[in-house]
């Protein structure tokens, strides 16, 4: 799902942000500078050591959905249901990595990447979620972790980037409390085959993310539309990971863990006290609820009324669950949004505006800036207020950038190449945000553009391209695009000037 249509479908409950306070959200947006200036670009320099990467996910580009005693995902049941997905297409065989894993990390290589963010599939491994162990699902991995190191590239572990395996949906899926240690478990097995050789952990992908567009609203697997259901679900991903976190560390010394998080820089539409409020709500909530339940063990005073803790299922004894120490921050960045008060928002054009009613704020996107592509506002003052944000409020923690990137109508030219400068700008800019945010004390050590490939857009099939590589829907083939190539002179000469 891309960005606009995740803002569109989703958006979203309630939040509410600091962003240095009232003070910063005092000016008023349209004058704020959103672009880097050419001499920042210049001037942008990152360390020797530091780790240029590109992120994908199992569901998203593995395919081979049924080989090797593979288990069904509530992605493969999902996108199997004629209708869900606007083109028809589904992950059965999607960039087909399964089986060129060894083409992708070769890839990966000759574009000069120092790490590579990849998902593990649960249900590969085990098929039902819980006891019977699939060794060739194991082997799969072992072998891609293998083929990363022996090209000097680190494997960056997500466990949970969404396909849940079916059985376990089955069973109440993360409504259901004792998945919490089912995940933990299944954290602890990998960390036991694979310890030796991962060191950097992620247990879930945008863990409010998943849960609200799976259980609050319904857009994507498994497809519930009720609050209840989502509040359960969210408490049972945080405890999931403050186990996981623990049998992380049992299985592994070298485990160091952290999450991938949606981070939406949220600012005031006005300077309201209302929309203040409202958009400091929508970021205590949207981006960093589950860091504040793994620093503080109970959930940020947020939600409309009083935190729902009956509801979601808490009991006595949880917030020592939930507690852990943060060895690093990873977050998405894709874009800035707007947050107002529903009674202080005008009314913008219809499917601009999406009020969450638990929350009570209304969310729209930005269109201050250049848009590029099919709309995605170039901003990247947001990308640096974030990181400073982030190091501010957690106590400089180490950043790893999980996920940037962006969606474009990339063509294959007649000279069988992809031109698409647009892509090629939007990285020039972040990271020149990104070296900015450096240059200021954000502590950050590596960064994953999204996406190595072109690969399976989740509702929105393969019509959403955001690779570095072009990737052929039919043949497979790979091409890598001219971002692709700039962003590996980037990664070698550590600026952006190349
Ligand atoms: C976030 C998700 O982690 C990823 O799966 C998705 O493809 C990208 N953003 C783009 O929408």
């Amino acid at each position: 799902m891309n960005r606009r249509t995740f803002v569109r479908n989703s958006l979203l409950a309630a939040g509410g942000l600091t962003f240095g306070g009232r003070s910063w959200a005092g000016k008023v947006l349209p004058t704020q500078p959103g672009a880097m200036s050419a001499e920042q670009i210049a001037q942008a320099r990152f360390p020797r050591d530091f780790l240029w990467g590109m992120a994908t996910s199992a569901y998203q580009v593995e395919g081979a959905w049924d080989r090797d005693g593979k288990g069904e995902s509530i992605w493969d049941r999902w996108t199997h249901t004629p209708g869900r997905i606007a083109s028809g297409t589904n992950g059965d065989v999607a960039c087909d990595q399964y089986h060129l894993f060894r083409d992708d990390v070769a890839l990966l290589k000759q574009l000069n990447q120092k790490t590579y963010r990849f998902s593990i599939s649960w249900p590969r491994v085990l098929p039902a979620g819980t006891g019977a162990i699939n060794e060739k699902g194991i082997d799969y991995y072992s072998r891609l972790v293998d083929a990363l190191l022996e090209a000097g590239i680190r494997p960056f572990c997500t466990l949970y980037h969404w396909d849940l395996p079916q059985a376990l949906e089955d069973r109440g899926g993360w409504t259901n409390r004792d998945m919490a240690s089912y995940f933990a478990d299944y954290a602890g097995l990998m960390a036991r085959r694979l310890g030796d050789r991962i060191a950097v952990w992620a247990p879930f992908n945008m863990p409010w993310w998943f849960t609200w567009a799976g259980y609050a609203r319904g857009f994507n697997p498994p497809g519930r539309a009720n609050a209840d259901d989502f509040l359960r679900a969210l408490h049972t991903v945080a405890l999931a990971d403050g186990l996981a976190y623990r049998s992380l560390k049992a299985a592994s010394s070298r485990a160091s863990e952290g999450n991938a998080y949606a981070y939406e820089p949220a600012y005031p539409k006005t300077d309201s006290e209302a929309d203040h409020d409202a958009a400091r709500r929508f970021h205590l909530l949207n981006n960093v609820l589950f860091l504040h339940a793994a620093r503080h063990g109970n959930y940020p005073d947020a939600f409309v009324g009083e935190v729902p803790y009956e509801a979601m299922g808490f009991r006595a004894g949880d917030e020592k669950i939930l507690q852990h120490p943060l060895d690093w921050v990873g977050v998405h960045y894709y874009m800035r949004l707007a947050i107002s008060a529903p009674a202080t928002a005008p009314r913008p054009a219809a499917g601009q505006r999406h009020v969450d009613p638990m929350a009570q704020c209304v969310i729209e996107q930005y269109s201050v800036g250049p848009q590029i592509g099919n709309g995605t506002e170039l901003w990247p003052r947001a990308f640096y207020d974030m990181l400073m944000q982030l190091t501010r409020d957690f106590d400089r923690p180490i950043l790893e950038i999980t996920e940037t990137g962006v969606v474009l109508p990339d063509r294959l030219n007649a000279d069988g190449q992809v031109h698409d400068p647009d892509r090629i700008e939007f990285y020039r800019q972040h990271l020149a945000a990104m070296a900015q945010a450096m240059a200021d004390g954000a502590r950050v050590r590596a960064y994953h553009a999204w996406s190595l490939l072109d690969n399976f857009e989740w509702n929105d099939g393969f019509t959403h391209r955001f690779g570095l590589t072009w990737t052929d829907p039919t043949t497979r083939r790979r091409i890598v695009k001219d971002s692709g190539r700039w962003y590996a002179r980037v990664a070698a000469a550590n600026r952006l000037d190349v």
